[in-house]
């Protein structure tokens, strides 16, 4: 299977998929999200499907997606989602609801030689977009010592995050870094804790910084925010804390530091109303069916 679709039926329900709507999935990945959303659709109305995978594409045609008048498939970074759009005909604020389910599917972290798993020995590739951007390799390659330990501390949580910056150029020093296995040395030399949680959160921590995850969610959310109509929907899964915060921040404030605007008069600007005042996680029956969906958090705006 491409990918078990995590919090699919909460965000469904939570997106109200009207028929004749517009709508956007920003990450259509195995598609399981998008076919929901067609089947609510009942042949009326558009959907909007990005993912700046080419895998994810081909899973279009595989499935047959493309056959769906409604249906329309656009291979870009969610980062530009307003440009597409409206080289779609769509104004701002035309669009009836959007979802985004952040991170990568389980078929790009199954995939030995798209690099992102720990599990095998493969080019240290990462990029989810395999046309755009330097590789988890030249980051560790070029990087220096401060930023690689702010990658790791940040985005991966890592407890020795300098330690094991100073041994990544010390590493490259004798070698570049060019495999998987390269990186899973490193780590387990300079170990602290778990074995296979030290290496996730490595893992992680480059995956992000390769494919930009935190500044290309806050374009969207921008752009989102902007191609909704008043009482469109947005909802957005992730896996991350510092995404969650983001994504709640940016519901509460429409900025993601979650700096509170005013108006001249003094009042607070509020771009969304916020139906999801906790995060809606997976149940017990959902985690134990796809541990997967473990970390996941669903937050959901109406557009003011
Ligand atoms: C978790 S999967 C989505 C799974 C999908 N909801 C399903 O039910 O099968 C995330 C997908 O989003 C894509 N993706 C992640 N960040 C992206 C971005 N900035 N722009 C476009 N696609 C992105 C990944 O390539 C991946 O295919």
């Amino acid at each position: 299977m491409y990918h078990e679709t995590v919090l699919l039926g909460e965000s469904i329900e939570y997106l109200g998929v009207t028929p004749g709507g517009i709508y956007v999935d920003a990450t259509f990945g195995g598609g399981g999200h998008s076919k929901k959303i067609l089947e609510k659709l009942g042949g009326k109305g558009r959907l909007f499907a990005f993912d700046q995978d080419e895998d994810a594409k081909r899973n279009t045609e595989q499935q047959e997606f493309s056959a769906d008048p409604c249906f329309c498939f656009i291979h870009s970074n969610f980062r530009h989602l307003k440009r597409h759009l409206r080289a779609e005909a769509l104004r701002s604020g035309s669009v009836n609801g959007i979802l985004a389910d952040l991170g990568v599917s389980s078929f790009q972290l199954d995939t030995a030689e798209r690099g992102f798993s720990y599990r095998f020995d493969a080019a240290l590739d990462m990029r989810m977009n395999k046309q755009d951007g330097p590789t988890a390799a030249d980051v560790l390659n070029t990087y220096n010592a401060e930023t690689l330990q702010r990658v790791f501390s940040e985005f991966g949580e890592v407890r020795n995050a300098r330690t094991l910056a100073l041994a990544a150029v010390r590493f490259r020093e004798q070698k570049a870094f060019d495999t998987t296995a390269d990186l899973v040395d490193l780590c387990s030399k300079n170990l602290m804790g778990d074995r296979m949680r030290y290496l996730s959160q490595v893992f992680q921590a480059l995956r992000m910084e390769v494919n930009e995850e935190l500044s290309a969610l806050e374009d969207f959310l921008t752009d989102a925010r902007e191609m909704l109509a008043p009482g469109g929907r947005l909802a957005v899964i992730t896996f991350h804390s510092l995404e969650d915060r983001m994504v709640k921040n940016y519901l509460k404030t429409g900025n993601v530091a979650g700096e509170q605007q005013k108006d001249f008069y003094g009042n607070i600007h509020r771009p969304f109303e916020v139906m999801t005042k906790k995060p809606v996680e997976p149940s017990e029956a959902e985690t134990n069916r796809n541990p997967r969906a473990r970390s996941a958090k669903l937050r959901v705006g109406i557009k003011l």
